[in-house]
């Protein structure tokens, strides 16, 4: 009895939802697949295959890229989401991580993969930092060809003076912009750097060790809104792609106030600590773990894939270690939330939308790895995909991080 109200209860908010569904959307029902007909063995699950649902193909999932898993997941795009080509490369992963939009010159900066053997990148030569304009990518918006887009932003290279070498993480501090960096070779340590968009992008070094000693590979960024501190994740991604020492520091989150110098640990007991962010209350922290994906060395399905959340306490630490999600397809790298708390976490198959409980409500299906992106202001979004570059534009707005920059 109970079992034919669920279906029924089901059936009638399929109606509901197809009717008011958007162009560009489609709805996937975690039942559809509660019972699959093949079931496929390790040996088939390869670590980098993605999920088709039943009655889906690779193709239809990504003609209609915004999938509803929840009903809530209307509010985040509404009406008329829409996913635009703002620019691509061949094969170079120019469009990884790092994605900070600078309001103020209304910019979007974001680094290049470092390590890929494709790329060059890493030991030889390091990975580079590059910008885009909003205001192009309005311009191209505007044109309404969507994912079919062919006319591209103006791609430009931040190179004064100064370079960040191999970059991967960053966010907005005190109107300028902290980049993290994983080092190159045994001789140039990894660091945080302080980029100033406002002063032709005059780029310096603010942080290259803990008492003498080399991080391994820093990697993600985020500034606590309560401290105003700088968190930041080191794990050993420079050493399983071959560009860095071997580690002399365990896989830790560490905390840095700009003003004191002081940098202390706050959390341990990862196998690849990546992204790191805060709520918009800075009550919650967010940790990835990539485990799952070691570089060189392959996968290792039963390693995390997992986003950790931990409770701030009022001094800054961490505490109450829980896992908020643990992701389907090929680990959560870069995480931010928005401005009602939903988590976004950037994963194999593009942009995972979770509730602040936890479930995931939606996804930006991209077909491939999104390692990160970028709120850039009211309903828009900056979306990296290696060699491709997006911009969607729904109902979505982000924590405001830029706000956290300033002390007083
Ligand atoms: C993993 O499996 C997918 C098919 O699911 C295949 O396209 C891909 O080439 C495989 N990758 C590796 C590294 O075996
Ligand atoms: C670095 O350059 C050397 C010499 O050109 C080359 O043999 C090597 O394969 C390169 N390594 C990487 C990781 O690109
Ligand atoms: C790219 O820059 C060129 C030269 O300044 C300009 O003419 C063009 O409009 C820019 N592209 C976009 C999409 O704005
Ligand atoms: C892209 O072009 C295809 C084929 O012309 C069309 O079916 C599709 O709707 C277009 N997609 C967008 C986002 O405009
Ligand atoms: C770059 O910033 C540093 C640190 O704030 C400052 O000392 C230096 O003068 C700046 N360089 C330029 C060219 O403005
Ligand atoms: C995978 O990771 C687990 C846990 O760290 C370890 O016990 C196991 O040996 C690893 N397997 C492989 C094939 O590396």
């Amino acid at each position: 009895m109970l079992g034919k109200k669920i279906v029924i209860a089901l059936a009638s908010s399929a109606i509901l939802a197809k009717a008011g569904i958007p162009r560009y959307a489609q709805r996937i029902y975690p039942q559809s697949f509660a019972v699959l007909d093949n079931v496929p063995t390790g040996k088939v699950f390869n670590g980098t295959s993605h999920f088709i649902p039943p009655g889906t193909t690779s193709d239809s999932l990504q003609a209609k890229p915004f999938h509803i898993y929840d009903d809530s997941f209307y509010d985040i795009i509404g009406s008329d989401p829409t996913l635009t080509l703002l620019a691509q490369t061949d094969t170079d992963p120019l469009f990884h991580e790092a994605v900070v939009w600078h309001p103020e010159t209304n910019s979007v900066y974001f680094a290049q993969n470092a390590g890929p053997v494709a790329a060059g990148t890493g030991l030889n030569k390091s990975a580079i930092v590059q910008k885009i304009y909003l205001d192009e990518a309005d311009r191209i918006l505007a044109l309404g060809q969507g994912q079919n887009n062919t006319q591209f932003v103006n791609v430009t290279t931040v190179n004064s003076g100064q370079q960040v070498i191999n970059p991967n993480g960053g966010t907005n501090f005190r109107g300028k912009i902290v980049y993290t960096a994983e080092g190159q070779g045994d001789d140039i340590p990894a660091a945080l750097y302080l980029i100033d968009p406002n002063n032709n992008d005059n780029t310096t070094v603010i942080l290259n060790n803990f008492f003498g000693r080399q991080y391994d590979s820093l990697n993600d960024v985020a500034v606590n809104p309560r401290n105003k501190e700088l968190y930041f994740t080191d794990g050993p991604f420079g050493w399983v792609q071959a560009f860095r020492p071997d580690p002399v520091l365990p896989t830790q989150v560490y905390r840095f106030n700009y003003d004191t110098g002081v940098v202390r640990a706050v959390a341990d007991g990862f196998h690849m600590t990546n992204g790191v962010t805060f709520s918009p209350d800075g009550m919650y922290a967010y940790i990835t773990d990539t485990g799952l994906s070691s570089g060189f060395w392959g996968y290792n399905y039963t390693n995390p894939s997992t986003i950790y959340r931990y409770n701030v306490d009022d001094d800054g630490n961490f505490g109450n270690r829980q896992v908020f999600a643990y992701n389907e397809i090929r680990v959560p790298d870069g995480i931010h939330c928005d401005n009602k708390g939903n988590v976004y976490v950037g994963n194999g198959d593009g942009v995972n939308v979770y509730n602040p409980s936890g479930l995931l409500i939606g996804k930006i299906y991209l077909g491939t790895t999104s390692a990160n992106f970028a709120f850039t202001g009211k309903g828009k979004m900056v979306v990296c995909a290696e060699t491709k570059l997006w911009y969607v534009n729904w109902n979505a707005e982000g924590a405001d991080i830029t706000s956290r920059e300033y002390t007083g």
